[in-house]
């Protein structure tokens, strides 16, 4: 069976940094305690009037391009986000009107940093089926709008940004998406949550005051939990192909913490060069960073026709997994 072809990627970042010595101003942190601990040196913040359909056009436009393929040749849109514009409608819905696909059929995945992954394969899988010819996979996330300011677990972890990859079904079997694995586990929903808003706790005056609107994480747990779902399920997905880790020429994975990729690699026995990393310049951005980290990979010319990429994603849900990608 033809695979699904990645014939084009793009990202985008707000213009604004915000630097940890900023951060040191507002909460009790230091530059060298989130440089130790994560990894990161800064991260973007989209502007006040930037919504998150916004970032995801621009990254999409991008992708479109490098692909040569028009918005009207759009068949799927599928938007990996946990911050849409609004709870209704999709934040796909936007982003199709902008772009002007009219021809797609287009909705959110709401798999938290695993979302770009999820919605890769489910986009694949549209096209494995020979349903969908052209599909446009957004990682896109504002969460700076969600973020607790005044919580320094959070706050000095996540960013703004987005991107995108165009897929279409390929005649060369041999490279393309060969799989995606995916894994959930709800059981341990409570390690990372926006506990209001929902039906559960809507959002009222006084969960804003408790600021159940924001991000709440066991950051320990999450991260204990992290480098053994990544290195179980990427073990998965290159067994599936009979491939060893020293076939492995690039991993393009969520960009959580260095920390996490640190422990990920040397258990998988990848050396650490192969990993592309950019979140000491974006911090982790959910959904956006395995398309955004793709994308820069592209664009700087590392990868080479053939080359086998292993990506891996984990977020809240929990939800994570992996995929095997011949370039
Ligand atoms: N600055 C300074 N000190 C901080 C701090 C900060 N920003 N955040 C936490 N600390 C403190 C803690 O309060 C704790 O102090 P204590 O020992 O007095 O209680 C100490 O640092 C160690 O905390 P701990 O949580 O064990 O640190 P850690 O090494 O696990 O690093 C995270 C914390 C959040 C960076 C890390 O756990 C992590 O990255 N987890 C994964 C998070 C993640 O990726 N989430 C998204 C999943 S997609």
């Amino acid at each position: 069976m033809a695979c699904t072809h990645i014939i084009g990627t793009g990202s985008y970042a707000p213009s604004r940094v915000i630097t940890n010595h900023e951060l040191e101003k507002r909460v009790d942190t230091s530059d060298s305690w989130i440089r130790e601990r994560t990894g990161i040196q800064e991260r973007r913040q989209a502007a006040p009037d930037e919504a998150t359909s916004d970032m995801a056009v621009h990254a999409a436009r991008r992708a479109l391009d490098m692909a040569g393929v028009a918005p009207e040749e759009l068949d799927l849109i599928v938007v990996g986000t946990i911050t849409a514009d609004m709870p209704m409608p999709s934040c796909a819905a936007f982003v199709q009107a902008k772009l002007g696909a009219r021809r797609a059929f287009a909705f959110d995945v709401g798999a938290a940093c695993a979302g770009s992954l999820y919605a890769m394969s489910v986009a694949d899988q549209f096209i494995r089926s020979g349903q969908v010819r052209k599909a446009l996979v957004i990682g896109a996330e504002l969460l700076s709008r969600v973020v607790n300011p005044d919580d320094r677990n959070t706050c000095i972890l996540f960013g703004d940004g987005a991107g995108a990859m165009v897929l279409s079904p390929g005649d060369d079997a041999e490279r393309g998406i060969l799989s995606t694995h995916l894994h959930s586990d709800g059981g341990l929903a409570e390690l990372i949550t926006i506990p209001g808003g929902g039906s559960r706790t809507p959002m009222t005056e006084e969960a804003v005051r408790a600021r159940l609107n924001t991000l709440h994480m066991n950051g320990r747990e999450v991260f204990r939990f992290a480098v053994r779902a990544l290195v179980e399920s990427t073990q998965e997905a290159l067994a599936t192909h009979g491939l060893v880790p020293g076939q492995v020429d690039h991993v393009i994975a969520h960009q959580a913490n260095a920390r996490i990729l640190d422990a990920a690699l040397e258990r998988l026995e990848i050396p650490r060069d192969k990993c592309w990393l950019n979140l000491h310049k974006y911090g982790n951005t959910s959904s956006a960073s395995l398309p955004m980290t793709l994308d820069e990979a592209h664009r700087a010319g590392k990868l080479q026709r053939g080359q086998v990429i292993a990506m891996m994603a984990i977020g809240a849900g929990m939800t994570w997994g992996s995929a095997v990608v011949r370039w």
